[in-house]
């Protein structure tokens, strides 16, 4: 079978490539998938690089999550052969994985295998984030890079209730787009003032929340734009710089940054909340209340031009591999 993998760590388009590996069978607690489509994420390029919360073992396959039927179950899988699944495996671009059956999540025949293919990685941590965040109905939330997969998905699940959202961009031409998804107001951090601009829209009172990908100047003017016990949840770097963060601010407006980890929220909540998660992630998706467009589809032969497309600027959906 066919495998994209890396041999060492570095830019994605410079070391994967594609490889005939041995084809296993599960063990008991496990199954094998044939993979039908697979996204391209930030933190697929990250862990490529070393720069993600988990080290790779080398070699090493890529890819974190994916949508596939079900091939074979060991023992103690309790699904059957057949079965179309989203699921989480190390090493998801390939045209089989073998992952841990508790990975799994029978997916619904209304949704598509594009749309199943990303059903985990972004939705589950923009409702969890949301969730997390505190925001209630007429209040206001930010969101840093919002024309990403994962900040669409925050405009899409505040707007349903009923939130207020202030998003930032570094571009202007998806902000039709940004404002038809239901985003309440625009800033690009390139040519406007971030913390003036917000303190503007908000009375003064600022925002409750800001849910934060970028980093550098964005990340330190976004505190600025933080109302009173308001929070800031980090769950990202896109442009790989720590920001220098005001101390004064946090301590007078009595401010709190904190992490996000969609790996240890899984571990650290409870059955019950990830089970309310879950169901609402697979409401919004398949019923189509929630879009999550794809900007390209590529084979895993064409693995090196897929990474260039997905790390490109001015996407505005994914970009799928399917083998
Ligand atoms: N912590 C967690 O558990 C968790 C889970 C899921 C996702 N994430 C993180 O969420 C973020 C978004 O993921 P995604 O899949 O939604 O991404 P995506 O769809 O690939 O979009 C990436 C976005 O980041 C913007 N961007 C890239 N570099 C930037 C920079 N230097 N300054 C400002 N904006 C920049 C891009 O803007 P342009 O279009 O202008 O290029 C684009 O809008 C990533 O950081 C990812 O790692 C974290």
């Amino acid at each position: 079978m066919k495998r994209v993998i890396f041999h060492q760590f570095g830019k994605p388009s410079d070391i994967l490539t594609v490889e005939e590996v041995t084809k296993h069978s599960p063990g008991p607690d496990e199954v094998l998938i044939r993979v039908l489509a697979s996204p391209i994420n930030p933190s697929d390029v990250m862990f490529v690089q070393n720069l993600y919360g988990i080290r790779p073992q080398l070699p090493s396959g890529a890819g974190f999550e994916g949508v596939g039927i079900i091939e074979e179950a060991g023992a103690n899988a309790k699904i059957a052969v057949g079965t179309r699944v989203s699921f989480t495996a190390i090493g998801s671009w390939s045209e089989y994985v073998i992952t841990n059956h508790r990975t799994l999540i029978p997916v619904p025949d209304a949704m598509t295998d594009d749309v199943a293919a990303q059903l985990f990685v972004n939705p589950f941590t923009a409702v969890a984030m949301v969730e997390e965040s505190g925001v209630k109905e007429g209040e206001w939330l930010m969101v840093t890079a919002c024309a990403s997969a994962l900040g669409k998905m925050v405009i899409q699940i505040c707007k349903m209730r009923g939130i207020k959202t202030i998003g930032t961009v570094r571009r202007n031409d998806l902000n039709d787009e940004l404002q038809a998804l239901g985003l309440t107001e625009v800033i690009n951090t390139e040519e406007e003032n971030l913390p003036k601009r917000v303190q503007h829209i908000t009375k003064y009172e600022g925002v409750k929340a800001v849910l934060e990908c970028v980093g550098g100047q964005t990340a330190a003017d976004a505190v600025k734009c933080l109302g009173r016990g308001g929070i800031m949840l980090i769950y990202g770097l896109m442009s790989l710089q720590d920001p220098t963060v005001n101390f004064g601010l946090m301590v007078f407006r009595e401010l709190t940054l904190k992490g996000f980890w969609l790996t240890d929220w899984m571990k650290r909540t409870n059955a019950a909340t990830r089970q309310h998660v879950s169901e609402e992630v697979l409401t919004l998706l398949s019923t189509g209340q929630v879009q999550m467009p794809i900007e390209a589809i590529y084979s895993l032969e064409d693995i090196k031009n897929a990474v260039i497309h997905a790390e490109a600027h001015g996407r505005w959906g994914k970009v799928l591999l399917k083998p």
